[in-house]
């Protein structure tokens, strides 16, 4: 249980810093939780076979993702509101990513502008909430791309969002930072297309053609928990899948991200890249995704609140754990380089499956 202790302490800090409305919001989940607190027991259930008398002198969790090498197959998911935490918001978390020579996504409602995220030089990926005008999207999208994000994820589990627990006031939010607002529109923008900017909820899987049209970049959808859903993005052009369950935020009584994974890796895991996130709270539990077949995972609370308690130095910690955790799981298992991690590595034990 070290690397959930660790974990929560950090949460800890992060809570005794933020005010009451930004830690509900960052902590907050759909339903009655039970997607988010049982999303991170299934991570738990997995466990790994270790192999003796096999050269386990050096370690290397170097690895690639859609075309860009990363220190290691442990990426930051992207999340709104990230001023909440510091003023700098992604500017710092791009900072952590770049120590820990990875790549972070960036949330359509970030309050950093893009040029300064990327000036901190760690690669990243563009998330897109569709908006329901879609002339503002269009815009957002090519800002990215001249930003140089390297890829765009379309969060697909747009569908009115689970009721998140504990409550927000949003009459809070008016004192803190805006809520929902990007800073990549300009203010004129943002009055122009008013509550158009909103998400859009007719979205089909040719939003998927459209976006890479615009944009030039390859997209991977995210929120995908089902392998007919994951062939449907596939066959509209989909060059990743990111199985999520928008960290239990979603639907409260959904599948949780273990659960859905190895039948998304069966349906498309030989044609694209699948990327996972949900629950993942530690470089062992980010061992047997790897080892089931995903070829990154993504960490999104952990990162918020290292982001709050500590900046960016917090969020390179963070990752670095996780590395870490990474190279001591592969050394046990006698594996030298991450991408020797396979499916003889890891068993499922209770509801897990592989
Ligand atoms: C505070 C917060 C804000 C988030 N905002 C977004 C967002 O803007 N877009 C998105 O696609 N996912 C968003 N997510 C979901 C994350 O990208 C990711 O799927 C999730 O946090 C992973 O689960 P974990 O927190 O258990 O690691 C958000 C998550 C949190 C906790």
């Amino acid at each position: 249980m070290r690397s959930v202790t660790w974990i929560e302490d950090l949460a800890r800090r992060a809570d005794a810093v933020l005010p009451d409305y930004v830690s509900a919001y960052y902590h907050s989940n759909a339903g009655d939780g039970s997607c988010d607190r049982e999303g991170i027991a299934d991570w738990n259930a997995f466990r790994m076979r270790p192999s003796v008398l096999r050269d386990a002198s050096a370690q290397s969790t170097a690895t690639e993702v859609l075309g860009t090498p990363v220190a290691a197959p442990v990426l930051v998911a992207p999340m709104a509101q990230q001023v909440g935490a510091r003023p700098e918001g992604e500017v710092l978390t791009a900072r952590g990513a770049a120590k820990a020579g990875t790549l972070l996504g960036v949330s359509t409602n970030t309050g950093a502008r893009f040029a300064d995220i990327a000036a901190e030089g760690a690669p990243w990926w563009y998330q897109v909430y569709v908006a329901r005008n879609r002339d503002a999207t269009r815009i957002l999208v090519e800002r990215a791309a001249a930003a140089e994000a390297k890829a765009l994820i379309l969060t697909v589990d747009t569908t009115p969002l689970g009721r998140e627990v504990p409550a927000i006031d949003p009459r809070n939010w008016p004192a803190g930072p805006r809520k929902n607002r990007t800073a990549n529109l300009t203010e004129a923008e943002l009055d122009r297309f008013g509550s158009d900017t909103d998400m859009a909820l007719d979205l089909t899987p040719d939003t998927i053609g459209w976006l890479a049209d615009v944009s030039g970049l390859p997209v991977l959808c995210k929120g995908v928990l089902t392998a007919r859903d994951a062939r449907r993005c596939v066959d509209a052009g989909a060059e990743g899948i990111i199985v999520s369950t928008h960290g239990g935020r979603r639907l409260g009584t959904s599948v949780t991200s273990a659960f859905a994974l190895p039948e998304i890796l069966a349906e498309v895991g030989s044609e694209v890249e699948v990327h996972v996130d949900s629950g993942i709270r530690g470089g062992a539990q980010a061992a047997a995704a790897i080892a089931l077949g995903a070829k990154a995972v993504h960490v999104g609370r952990p990162v918020m609140w290292g982001l709050a308690a500590d900046g960016a130095d917090g969020v390179a910690t963070v990752l670095g754990n996780y590395q870490a955790e990474l190279v001591t799981t592969l050394r046990q298992l006698g594996i030298g380089s991450i991408r020797d991690l396979g499916p003889a590595d890891v068993v499922a034990r209770g509801a897990a499956r592989v």
